[in-house]
């Protein structure tokens, strides 16, 4: 792209400024913020109009297959999972694009040291959990690493530093999420350098548009990978590719598996698996009316009992379905540091602008059948959002320990 083409571009959709300092930047410089001009989408910041318009459907509870029953038909699940592995049909992939900007580190959420009496990294717990199934299938399982822009690289050298903590590094792909733009609360495209537009990472939706952009669509026919288990960086006692849940997803001929956990209490801050409309769906803790905390289900249980712990195993025939265009656009008052009109660099205090993200949870929206699958919470979930308080490295490290694993 050339600046006359930039220029036409920008013009088109009220963004010229973004060339304001373009000629007292250096030729690098120029190209670096042509390419991404190029390279950005901007028809984002025309789904600002759309916030308002965001209506929810007619919701309905959604059965979970409870502990009890996994319990009961645990063997069958077994085989078919622990089959399916061995097989390869199954890839996990590592969702690390995130920020953590509640963790307020610096880098790379993954790798945030938890350890006490000797390093424990993030990234190595969850490589310890998946070694864990590769020891019990005798084959590796190909793991996907989502990164983003902001930390890809960091990302990918502490892996190489760690020595992938004992993994198989042919068996780890790397690949980096797509950026939005950022802009203030009048649509205007904030700059974080006189060269860069400012963008973040699109929300943990963008990780299968992502990866096929990546060109790893073609991967996954090669290796024969018919589903994918998605996982949060932050939740330290994740088990991911678990044979079990595997074994009870395929079983249950359905589009996604969703690990669950039953709530706390009722009003607990967790998005519950449901249905909306007839179709799956997660209802979030503020949509949750008065009504549907106190709905029973036919054994006098919470009709709404079960939270998402980010752990979803697609199929991937039926991801084909699920459009980015589709889903619904998360717009999200943010602080962006940005250049002023002086440029001069400014970090604001407060939001000063909009963020655009899609989330996973809407996903699951577009497919046709999910199964929630429930999983003991202190078994399973220890997520590390913020340093201390609830969901932090303290409570996780509590977990930890009571898991027998040794920090
Ligand atoms: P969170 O919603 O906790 O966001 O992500 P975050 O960015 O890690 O943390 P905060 O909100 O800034 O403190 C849940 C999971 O989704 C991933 C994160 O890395 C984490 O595993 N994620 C989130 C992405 O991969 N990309 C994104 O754009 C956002």
């Amino acid at each position: 792209m050339n600046r006359e083409n930039a220029y036409k571009l920008l013009s088109s959709i009220g963004q010229e400024h973004v060339l304001r300092y373009f000629d007292e930047l250096s030729e690098d410089q120029q190209k670096i913020l042509l390419s991404q001009i190029e390279e950005t989408d901007f028809s984002v910041l025309s789904r600002l109009s759309e916030t308002q318009t965001d209506l929810k459907g007619t919701f309905s509870p959604l059965e979970a297959m409870q502990y009890t029953e996994i319990e009961k038909r645990k063997e069958e699940f077994y085989d078919v999972g622990i089959k399916t592995l061995k097989e390869g049909k199954v890839a996990a992939l590592l969702l690390a694009g995130g920020m953590g900007t509640r963790l307020g580190a610096d880098g790379p959420k993954g790798v945030y040291d938890i350890g006490i009496t000797k390093p424990l990294y993030i990234f190595e717990c969850l490589i310890n959990n998946l070694m864990k199934v590769v020891k019990e299938t005798g084959r590796w399982i190909h793991l996907f690493v989502m990164t983003s822009e902001k930390n890809h690289d960091a990302t990918v050298q502490f892996f190489k530093e760690k020595d992938y903590f004992g993994y198989n590094e042919e068996m780890v792909t790397f690949f980096k999420q797509d950026m939005a733009p950022a802009c203030d609360f009048n649509g205007k495209l904030y700059m974080e350098e006189k060269y860069r537009i400012s963008t973040s990472p699109n929300g943990n939706a963008g990780w299968y548009s992502s990866m096929l952009r990546a060109g790893l669509g073609k991967k996954l026919i090669e290796e024969g990978i018919e589903w994918i288990n998605i996982f949060a960086v932050d939740n330290v006692l994740q088990r991911m590719c678990d044979p079990y849940f595997i074994g009870a997803t395929v079983l249950s001929d359905v589009a996604v598996g969703s690990k669950v956990v039953r709530k706390a209490s009722p009003d607990e801050k967790v998005g519950v698996m449901c249905l909306e409309d007839g179709k799956p769906s997660i209802v979030e803790y503020y949509e949750l009316s008065e009504e549907m905390m106190n709905a029973k289900d036919s054994n006098g249980d919470p009709a709404y009992n079960y939270g998402v712990i980010l752990n979803y195993l697609f199929r991937v025939s039926d991801l084909e379905s699920v459009a980015d265009n589709k889903m619904p656009m998360h717009i999200v008052k943010k602080k962006i540091p940005y250049i002023d009109e002086n440029g001069d660099q400014v970090s604001p205090e407060e939001p000063n602008g909009y963020k655009f993200e899609q989330l996973v949870l809407d996903m699951i929206k577009q497919l046709s059948s999910c199964l929630p699958y429930e999983v003991i919470r202190d078994k399973e979930f220890a997520p590390i959002k913020n340093l201390t308080g609830v969901d932090s490295v303290d409570t996780a490290r509590i977990l930890l320990q009571k898991n027998g694993i040794e920090i």
